[in-house]
């Protein structure tokens, strides 16, 4: 059976490119100088793994400068993995065999294609592959996909998870790359924590309803399971932190993606992003898997979520505070761990197949959203906020999304005005191929 993830948007690409001189509809801005890159799962060609989750890494380039679109390319990362080496060994996980293919952070001056399960591995500026990175041996667990750069201080923070003890494991690198801290975090369990979030002043870890599950063969061993508490965890940033970590209960669910968190005036902890109940677990899981009958459409029921935690009462209110079905949030990362005005995410068809793809902003003063769709028979990636120089407000800048165009068969990188998702692109880059459907990039500025 063809799963959908090796169809439509999904379809991988079946080689590497390099193209130059892309061609340009609109004014680029010259300040866009540096790469937008972008991971996801490309299975190579004859191999059908079990959860899309599991495909080969494939990272796409497009090299910006002096208002030109310098080159594309394409490039899988060559791990072990995708020569088939098993990540299962005689001797447990093989944290060098990852697929490395959820996303690309750059740090201290490495590119980083990163996959929760393994170790990083790092890329060349010209994305060919170095090699697995472990931050010169002192990195001995996987590393999250989704570590969080303090905007202030530039450290990099992340975390380590395990679906066996210790579970759970916080750490802090340099802004030279080199880990500062590594701690165990008490009371973690085998919950799923895909991502997490960093305040000014805490660390946010997430633990849902979806835990390690050995009975699940359908893809990837987690699993929805009612048993499980879904619970934040709050603890301060820095050394000694992780032994005051503080759990609190939350209604059962699920979050992939942090938006953002932030303290408020009152001392409160504001955690927001994305969330889906057991519907919506169940409807995306199937779709990962390529369960019979689930069909190929990549709908969700995932919506934006508000949690408010106390410290000093010890209670959380929440509640959805949209009813769009959304996934991939992105900020102003200047104000990643303060308190932001806008959020952006990529909207989807629901399960019932209403609603469109599109890019939507969120304006949290207001309470109002502007969503720009994208047409039919395309798909937009998670859009990635670049600062316009010298801006003078949280949104005068850019977001850049990656464009699958099944009727084109290529992709286009659409340059969005972030304060007016309703205006005109700025500038539309034309790829010359279709850039398989895929998860989360950066932008990586020539200054870095
Ligand atoms: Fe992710």
């Amino acid at each position: 059976m063809s799963k959908p993830y090796l169809t439509g948007h999904y379809t991988p690409q079946v080689d590497e490119t390099t193209a130059y001189d892309l061609r340009v509809e609109g004014a680029l801005p010259p300040e866009l100088s540096g790469r937008l890159l972008r991971n996801g799962h490309n299975p190579k060609p004859g191999v059908t793994p079990t959860h899309w989750f599991k495909g080969s890494g494939m990272v796409h380039g497009i090299r910006l400068r002096a208002g030109r679109a310098e080159w594309y390319r394409n490039r899988w990362v060559h791990t072990p993995a995708l020569d088939g080496a098993p990540y299962l060994t005689e001797h447990g996980p093989d944290l060098t065999a990852s697929t490395a293919g959820t996303h690309i952070i750059e740090h201290a001056g490495r590119l980083l294609a990163l996959c929760e399960s393994n170790l990083p591995f790092e890329l060349t500026a010209d994305l060919e592959t170095v090699g697995a990175y472990d931050f010169d041996g002192k990195l001995t667990e996987v590393m999250t996909a989704h570590p969080k750069q303090d905007p202030v201080t530039g450290e990099l923070h992340f975390f380590s998870s395990s679906p066996f003890p210790p579970f759970l494991t916080y750490h802090v690198a340099s802004t030279k790359g080199e880990l500062l801290l590594s701690e165990q975090v008490p009371g973690a369990t085998a919950s799923l924590k895909h991502d997490f979030a960093i305040t000014q002043g805490h660390v946010v870890f997430i633990e849902g309803t979806v835990t390690f599950d050995p009975t699940e063969t359908s893809g990837i061993p987690y699993a929805w399971k009612d048993g499980q508490p879904a619970r934040i965890g709050v603890m301060p940033r820095g050394r000694g932190g992780a032994a005051a970590i503080r759990w609190y209960d939350i209604e059962p669910g699920s979050m992939l993606h942090a938006a953002n968190a932030y303290e408020d005036v009152e001392g409160r902890i504001v955690l927001e992003g994305p969330a889906v109940d057991r519907r919506g677990f169940q409807t995306s899981w199937n779709w990962w898997v390529g369960a019979p009958g689930r069909g190929s459409e990549p709908n969700s029921r995932s919506f934006e979520r508000q949690w408010v935690i106390d410290p000093r009462t010890g209670t959380v209110s929440e509640r959805n505070t949209d009813d769009l079905v959304v996934e991939f949030p992105t900020i102003n990362e200047d104000l990643l761990g303060r308190e932001h005005r806008y959020q952006y995410a990529v909207c989807f068809p629901d399960d019932r197949g209403m609603g469109n793809y599109g890019v939507v902003k969120y304006d949290r003063r207001t309470g109002g959203r502007q969503v720009r769709l994208v047409g039919d028979g395309r798909l937009p990636s998670e859009a990635v906020y670049v600062p316009a120089q010298g801006a003078g407000s949280e949104d005068e800048g850019y977001l850049l999304t990656v464009v699958s165009d099944l009727h084109a068969d290529a992709s286009q990188v659409l340059v969005l005005d972030a304060s007016d998702l309703g205006a005109v692109p700025v500038a539309t880059i034309h790829l010359p191929r279709r850039v398989t459907a895929g998860i989360h990039g950066s932008w990586v500025p020539d200054q870095d």
